[in-house]
């Protein structure tokens, strides 16, 4: 396939450039630089003509103002990056005729009430800026292309690989917490699926031949967080001291687990939340 891909030096999008470029696709890249701000006038017709020239089958829009505090402090640019800028890709997919997945977030679902998993036909209200400004994204994605498969993703990880930008996700924090001999706390009432990016970038491959929609995307979990962190330090290795590394805390009842049936439905899965560390690991050792 003759893909465009958003966001390529981005953490998720490094990985599918990688993962698309291994399978045999084709990828043209398409940088902030040309993204950024507001896409009226010249700015959205030349984004058309990157369309023309590259004629893509498919377009995969990863780029986005993905820190949820710059969003909540820039809002305007959230704005504009978030909720605005999908609906551009959205209409240059239906005037082009390719398809696209666009990536959403499970923080559309921070502010609902608690559900240990949350599916896809459920009203959302989200608290944040960065949630309310992801759910309008897929709206508005929606509306101009109702073919737009938006993916609403977890929290991702990896460990970090050579000149592969990664983000301080939560191996990476649990590492250092153990480097630096220093305990972290882990609510028992706080539930969330959380991701190994690779997993992600395999199965945006499939999720190109989803029909338009919303999906769940990302590894289901029924452990609280602080039983999550156990299984990341079983997996890295932590052994008996992870006891005294992870150490439980009360707090106030929140789940953004999902339930990945309907994807499921579709043929797509992911490894339980528990199982990804264990395979990031392996990956690692390769
Ligand atoms: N990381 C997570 O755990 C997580 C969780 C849930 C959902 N998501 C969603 O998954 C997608 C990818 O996230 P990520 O972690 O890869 O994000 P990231 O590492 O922050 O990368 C995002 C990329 O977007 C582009 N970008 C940055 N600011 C922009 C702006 N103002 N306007 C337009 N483009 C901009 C840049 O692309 P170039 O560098 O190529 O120019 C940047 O590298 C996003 O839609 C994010 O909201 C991520």
């Amino acid at each position: 396939m003759n893909i465009l891909l958003t966001g390529a030096r981005g953490f998720v999008g490094a990985r599918v450039l990688a993962h698309m470029q291994a399978a045999g696709h084709r990828v043209t890249c398409i940088g902030s630089e040309d993204l950024r701000g507001s896409l009226t006038g010249d700015r959205f017709d030349a984004l058309a003509r990157r369309f023309e020239q590259a004629r893509p089958d498919a377009v995969i829009h990863t780029a986005a103002i993905s820190d949820t505090g710059f969003a909540e402090r820039n809002p305007e640019e959230s704005h504009l990056a978030n909720a605005l800028l999908p609906e551009a890709m959205a209409r240059l997919s239906a005037r082009f005729g390719c398809r696209l997945v666009s990536c959403s977030s499970d923080q559309v679902y921070n502010g609902s009430p608690y559900i240990l998993s949350h599916r896809e036909d459920e009203p959302c209200a989200p608290v944040s800026v960065y949630g309310r400004h992801k759910l309008e994204g897929e709206q508005r994605a929606a509306q101009a292309y109702p073919e737009t498969v938006s993916l609403r993703l977890t929290w991702m990880y990896d460990l970090p690989a050579y000149r592969l930008h990664t983000n301080d996700g939560f191996p990476l924090q649990l590492l250092r917490a153990a480097v630096q001999d220093r305990p972290l706390r882990f609510s028992v009432s706080d539930f969330r699926g959380l991701t190994y990016v690779r997993s992600v970038a395999e199965n945006i491959e499939k999720a190109l031949e989803l029909p338009g929609g919303v999906y769940n995307f990302g590894s289901e979990n029924d452990l609280d967080m602080y039983r999550t962190a156990l299984e990341f330090s079983r997996a890295l290795g932590l052994g008996e001291r992870a006891e005294k590394l992870i150490l439980p805390a009360e707090g106030e009842q929140r789940s953004l687990a999902m339930d990945g049936s309907l994807l499921r439905s579709r043929g797509i899965s992911f490894e339980p939340t528990s199982e990804g560390p264990f395979r990031m690991v392996k990956d690692y050792q390769m």
